[in-house]
């Protein structure tokens, strides 16, 4: 089969992380008979130095028209002084509304590989895992097109709190079919897993978390193999570092899964390893579907070729699950991913906090090669 890729690279270590995962698909392709066709957009930063905007119309209409959309990072310190609308971080908004991809999956597994990259002792790891292990595996299901990020804001000249003039406000509203449609997500993931859900929220105060809860008691009804749970996210993202082994699927809003989500990609050893999955509805049996790291541009290591592919590589292959519907080339990747780090190749980020024996530390490059390699190895390939 043929399919295509829209390509964004973006900015910062963007393009270095896009590269290795092309490769990783090309040989994913050779293997398994697939073509994947690069269509390589500009979007963020690097198109506001070449047109004046973050996201251009051409870019916008090309992502439309493609399978799937694989993206690096946006942004950086050279921007940042540029007004709200102009900033590259549009470009991804921008990106996420119009394809309306709305459920954003975070997987967070720590690895047992990577136990020593965790910071979290062995005695907590353990107390909260149901099956005495030292390792984790949680999914946060952020919604991805609503809430704060897309509510009303705006300036209020006219107040004025006696000492300077003004004031400025953003806001967190739901629809039903904002939630219902997420929520389902969630569960539809929950099934497939451990079978339990919770749904974090700030609802001893928030109004908008309060409707959150009434969609699910509406909801949670079509899924009664699923536990439902609730939980605060102040509470939340205590039980993350006190006991990360009791969850299972987190469904959240936009604001707090994106919090939430860094918060958990530090034990799962480093941010450079958590790929993500943005998915819209259902066109043609599959869904529409965004992939990235979750990491961000990284500036300050971009052009060093020290910045970790995995997270890019883990993305291309929920890219292959979700969009392509290819499970065993997605499995392949994974596992050869595992078999990377069973080999000792660690990125700077993830080596061990102390010298462990038997790793090679290596360079983005090498990384994308080695992941290469090692498909041939899998079990799946
Ligand atoms: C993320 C990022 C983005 C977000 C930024 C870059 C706009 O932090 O994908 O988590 O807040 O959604
Ligand atoms: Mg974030």
């Amino acid at each position: 089969m043929n399919y295509s890729i829209a390509l964004v690279p973006g900015d910062g270590i963007g393009p270095e992380v896009i590269a290795p995962a092309t490769e990783v698909l090309d040989a994913v392709g050779d293997r398994y008979g697939h073509v994947f066709n690069y269509v390589e957009l500009e979007a963020g930063g690097a198109a506001i130095d070449s047109t004046g905007e973050p996201l251009p119309a051409a870019t916008l209409e090309a992502a439309t028209q493609c399978d799937a959309l694989l993206l690096g990072a946006v942004g950086g310190p050279r921007w940042e002084n540029l007004p709200g609308h102009l900033r590259p971080e549009r470009a991804l908004l921008g990106l996420r509304a119009a394809l309306e991809v709305y459920a954003n999956l975070r997987p967070a597994v720590l690895l047992p590989q990577l136990r020593s990259a965790c910071p979290l002792k062995d005695e907590v790891l353990s107390a909260s895992n149901h099956e005495g292990r030292a390792a984790f595996d949680l999914l946060i299901v952020r919604e991805l097109t609503g809430g704060l990020y897309f509510g009303k804001r705006g300036r209020l000249e006219e107040e004025s709190d006696g000492h300077r003039p003004g004031a400025a406000f953003d806001t967190e509203t739901y629809s039903w079919r904002e939630i219902e449609r997420v929520l389902r997500r969630a569960y539809a993931a929950a099934a497939l897993r451990r079978k339990k859900l919770c749904v974090v929220d700030k609802a001893n105060v928030l109004e908008s978390s309060r409707y959150w809860r009434e969609v699910t008691a509406a909801v949670s009804g079509d899924y009664p193999e699923i536990e439902t749970s609730f939980m605060y996210v102040d509470n939340c993202a205590m039980q993350l570092i006190r006991g990360p082994g009791q969850f299972d699927v987190i469904v959240t809003s936009n604001l707090f899964g994106d919090i939430l989500s860094d918060e958990a990609s530090v034990l799962t050893g480093s941010i450079g390893m958590l790929p993500s999955a943005s998915l819209g509805d259902i066109v043609g049996g599959r869904p529409r579907g965004m992939y990235e790291p979750i990491h961000g541009s990284a500036p300050d290591i971009a052009g060093q070729d020290i910045a970790n592919p995995l997270g890019t590589i883990l993305s291309a292959a929920m890219m292959l699950r979700y969009s392509f519907g290819l499970e065993a080339e997605a499995l392949a990747v994974e596992d050869a991913v595992g078999a990377v780090l069973d080999s000792g190749y660690r990125t700077r980020d993830i080596a061990a906090r102390s010298a462990a024996g038997g790793e090679k530390i290596v360079g983005t490059q090498a990384m994308g090669k080695a992941v290469v390699e090692l498909l041939e190895t899998t079990r799946n390939f």
